[in-house]
């Protein structure tokens, strides 16, 4: 026992008492420290304590397994493993050119008692942050199991403010509350949507992860997971009363949450931790915990802006259905969307509704909608594609699955053998609607591994790949860099949902909670916030201004970036334009430079491989002033700095188009104020002069 004792002390690791079998961590900068301990009653159990004070209560761990019939939550601890990991890695792409991974690791190799299953849980203490998670290594006398819950605890020390959408197994499509961890009413907030396709709330009080929080004291905490391969997403369940959490994990279609063979290991339990929000914006642990990528040579992946022939059906100018005889995706209106790519320097054009099947693609619970390989009547994709080649822009292909998973997996070789041979190397998936294989859910461990399978697949053929209503990112794109984005959550396209819609201060908690896990396609890059464009009748609106949707191409990182409105709207607005002509979707570098959730962010980034940089800025719906200093400049270099804002009279509800641009040279000495108008935001592009 000295000598383990002395061991871990040597590694950095500090025993408490070994007689009561306590380990502290303490993360590399020391503001962190996780204890973990077997209870004399062998309740395995941790806490972690946030500069001295405690930010997680003793919170137990464990599992409920169906088959076989055990519980694991006593344990006896036979051994600890200790580690110190220092590393850099360089992502394919991403907000910074180089991320550094530094982290204290404790591994308990634990017996389950009196069942002698053998349990290892491994922590990792980062600056920023805690994960942990379960492994089960291969022994004679356990193989395959079934669980049926997961018990793992999350035991906050106070009544935190919470952003929080309702536990639902099917969609993260909600809009975010805000109350005290004790006012969580999921089902209050839930029966408001009237919008969303498909709902599986879970119950009054279970919500979603990832989770963000601030405690009574101002520290802000994250919980989400990384890694999810081979195992359900993960919600939480709220004791309201006594400020805990528990996992809860997606059923399959009868009733199971996970089937596993050891050797087995589940996602990591993620808690990051800091007392600056811009430290929760800014953290890399997610991405650390996932593996390295799959993939050798990535030369052919690239990161895309590109326009839809899209946004046309969702305000209603066109339809995905050719029966309608308002169909968008015919080559004629899909050729101006090309010219309009090229004229603008954009990358691709997304095309939505060129395939057969969506006379009743959706609510009919119908196995096979789509083939993928055939296009309606005048769609000619093989002149648009040699049209689109010759104007030097690339056409991106949706494959709208309305949920048919199952259909989907059967033809993906063919349908990815035919982007192969017409050239065409990114995708937008969808999952609108009800599952099937019918039961299972799209957070469920069947969906999970079909998301990740079709990622394989890409891999396979070369492919580019975005899922909408798939389950939410956990930081699986540095496995699969070609992986660039993800829906799975609610997108600009709400404001036009006709009952709820968007709210202003949205854009300011997304990146707090969905974007933790990874890049969303969030479409920005609305010019006319009006929708009753070509219906008149219709209500719906955009709920920012047009400075706050340039903006967002800097506070929402993804390296695809949607230009959402169409070409007529946002021809009206040259000068705006050219903000998103100039905004690149790579990075070599990322600086938070304030935040607060709920409030506002604002977001400095210099340009991959350029000197340019530039700013984003978005406010909730309070009109704020905000300070940008520019000493995130190299000292002593001159830049242009084009600065794209509200107007003064400007106001998302009142005014929402009114915009100004100025110019001015700035430095790293320069310092401005600048106003944001109620929903607003500004943006700024720096070039070196
Ligand atoms: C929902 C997606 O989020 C949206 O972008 C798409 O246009 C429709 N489904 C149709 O696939
Ligand atoms: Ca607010």
């Amino acid at each position: 026992m000295k000598s383990l004792s002395l061991l871990l002390l040597c590694l950095g690791i500090n025993i408490i008492t070994l007689a009561q079998k306590n380990i502290v961590i303490y993360s590399p900068d020391t503001r962190i420290a996780l204890q973990v301990y077997v209870q004399p009653n062998g309740v395995l159990q941790y806490d972690i304590l946030y500069r001295q004070k405690k930010l997680i209560k003793p919170s137990s761990l464990g599992f409920k397994l169906s088959k076989p019939a055990l519980t694991l939550n006593h344990f006896s601890l036979i051994s600890v493993d200790t580690a110190t990991h220092f590393d850099t890695w360089n992502p394919v792409w991403g907000e910074v050119k180089t991320i550094t991974n530094h982290y204290k690791e404790v591994k308990l190799n634990l017996k389950a008692t009196p069942s002698n299953v053998l349990v290892q849980v491994v922590f990792r203490v980062f600056n920023d942050g805690v994960g942990f998670r379960y492994e089960f290594p291969e022994q004679a006398n356990f193989k395959h199991f079934i669980v049926a819950d997961e018990l793992t605890q999350f035991n906050l020390a106070g009544n935190n403010k919470t952003f929080w959408i309702p536990g639902d197994y099917d969609t993260n499509e909600y809009l975010y509350n805000t109350t005290k961890f004790s006012e969580i009413h999921a089902l209050a907030a839930s029966n408001q949507e009237k919008d969303i396709a498909l709902k599986s709330v879970i119950g009054d009080n279970f919500v979603q992860t990832p989770l963000m929080m601030k405690t009574p004291e101002g520290i802000y905490v994250n919980i989400h997971e990384a890694a999810l391969v081979n195992y359900p997403v993960m919600h939480l369940q709220a004791d309201r009363q006594n400020f805990k959490l528990l996992s809860h994990l997606t059923p399959d279609a009868v009733g199971n949450k996970a089937y596993l063979q050891t050797p087995a290991k589940t996602p990591w339990r993620t808690i990051i931790i800091s007392d600056k929000a811009t430290d929760i914006l800014a953290s890399k642990t997610i991405l650390n915990l996932n593996e390295p990528s799959k993939i050798e040579n990535t030369a052919w992946i690239k990161p895309q802006k590109f326009i839809g022939m899209w946004w046309e059906m969702h305000v209603g100018k066109a339809t995905w259905e050719k029966a309608s005889g308002k169909h968008g995706a015919n080559t004629e209106n899909v050729k101006k969307y090309i010219d309009f790519a090229a004229d603008n320097g954009f990358d691709g054009v997304l095309v939505e509704g060129w395939n057969e099947g969506w006379e009743d693609w959706f609510g009919n619970w119908k196995e096979d909608v789509f083939d993928f390989v055939t296009p309606y009547s005048d769609y000619n994709l093989d002149e648009l594609l040699a049209y689109a080649k010759q104007r030097g822009v690339k056409i991106i292909m949706h494959h709208e699955t309305s949920g048919s998973a199952i259909n989907y997996e059967r033809r993906i070789d063919k349908a990815y053998q035919f982007l192969n041979e017409k050239g065409i190397n990114t995708v937008k998936t969808g999952y609108v609607g009800r599952i099937i294989p019918r039961g299972e859910h799209h957070d469920s461990q069947w969906m999970v591994n079909h998301y990740n399978r079709v990622a394989d697949k890409a891999v396979e053929y070369k492919i580019m790949l975005e899922a909408h209503e798939s389950s939410r990112p956990t930081g699986l794109h540095r496995t699969y860099p070609n992986w660039l984005a993800n829906e799975a959550a609610r997108g600009n396209e709400f404001n036009n949902a006709p009952t709820l819609g968007l709210v202003p201060e949205h854009e300011t908690i997304l990146p707090f909670t969905r974007l933790m896990g990874g890049p969303m396609d969030y479409t920005p890059g609305f010019f006319k916030m009006n929708l009753n464009q070509f219906i008149p009748e219709r209500t719906t609106r955009v709920r920012t201004t047009l400075a706050k949707q340039l903006a967002m191409y800097v506070t929402m990182y993804s390296p695809l970036q949607m230009v959402g409105d169409l070409p007529e709207n946002l021809k009206v607005h040259p000068d705006a334009l050219q903000f998103i002509k100039d905004v690149p979707v790579d990075w070599d570098d990322t600086k938070i430079l304030a935040a607060e959730p709920g409030d506002y962010i604002t977001t400095a980034r210099k340009q991959k491989g350029k000197d340019n940089w530039f700013v984003g800025a978005v406010t909730d719906e309070n009109a704020r002033k905000l300070t940008v200093n520019f000493n995130f400049l190299p000292k002593g270099v001159k830049y242009q700095a084009i600065i794209y804002k509200d107007a003064d009279n400007a106001d998302w509800k009142t005014n929402p188009e009114a915009y100004r641009i100025e110019k001015q040279e700035v430095d790293s000495s320069t310092v401005l104020d600048l106003n944001l108008a109620k929903g607003g935001g500004f943006a700024i592009s720096l070039f070196k002069l």
